[in-house]
């Protein structure tokens, strides 16, 4: 599959999975996207290796594009001093990059408390990895078996990524139990998320947190 063939797969793969008031899209990263950053992102993201400020361009324009369409135009997507990204009043969002591809997704805080996205190959995990991620209570029912471990990975990751803003606390994968057949994960630090994913034509795991929002759009899902 064409890089531009495989991103447009993912956007119809990640349609399909987006619950009701979450944006989610998806990018290639390209050669000169570190220009994508404004100035005000570019000085809030430390010194980095070039490919990391790439998609770093990538996943901001992709976000912007996002917020553009949600209503909110020219949105600055600084950088909080642990790493996550800000935005602008009234909205939650995440962002995630691979080698090749970068994600977004955002919502309005009327609706959610916090989302967590991230992005992997569909590849194997290697084994040395796997048996870290892995832990007693996780449920990997119904994902073919080459890839269970690359999604559950994925959504620990995702997870980790709505419950840190919320806490400030940092969990390793013994903190975060996840059931991907109930499309469930919990943190031992009390927050529960609703997950969402596809595998193919990568793996991509939404992590929402609905809290007591007024209009809690994941109950209707
Ligand atoms: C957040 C973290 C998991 C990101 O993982 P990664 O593989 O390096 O990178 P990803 O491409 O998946 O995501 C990168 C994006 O995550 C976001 N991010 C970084 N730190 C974050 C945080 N503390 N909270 C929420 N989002 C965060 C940023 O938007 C970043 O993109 P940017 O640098 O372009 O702004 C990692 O940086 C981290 O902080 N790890 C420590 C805790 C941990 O690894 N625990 C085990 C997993 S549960």
């Amino acid at each position: 599959m064409s890089d531009s063939a495989g991103e447009a797969a993912l956007s119809a793969a990640m349609k399909r999975i987006a619950p009701p008031g979450i944006r989610l899209g998806c990018r290639l990263i390209r050669d000169g996207d570190e220009a994508l950053l404004l100035p005000e992102e570019a000085s809030a993201l430390p010194a980095r290796q070039p490919a990391a400020r790439r998609a770093s361009g990538t996943a901001r324009a992709l976000a912007r594009h996002l917020l553009m369409h949600d209503g909110i135009p020219d949105a600055v997507i600084g950088r909080s001093g642990t790493g996550a990204p800000l935005w602008p009043q009234g909205v939650v969002g995440s962002l995630a990059h691979d080698d090749q591809m970068a994600v977004a997704a955002i919502a309005r805080t009327a609706d959610v408390l916090s989302v967590g996205i991230d992005v992997e190959p569909a590849e194997p995990l290697p084994d040395e990895i796997a048996a870290l991620v892995f832990n007693g209570g996780d449920g990997i029912g119904g994902i073919e078996a080459g890839l269970a471990a690359r999604v559950l990975f994925s959504a620990k990751e995702a997870v980790y990524k709505a419950a840190h803003p919320l806490d400030g606390e940092i969990l390793g994968y013994e903190h975060i139990r996840v059931d991907l057949a109930r499309g469930q994960g919990i943190t031992t630090t009390g927050h529960r998320m609703r997950l969402f994913f596809c595998v193919h034509p990568r793996v991509v795991v939404l992590a929402v947190a609905a809290g007591d929002q007024p209009n809690s759009i994941l109950k209707a899902t």
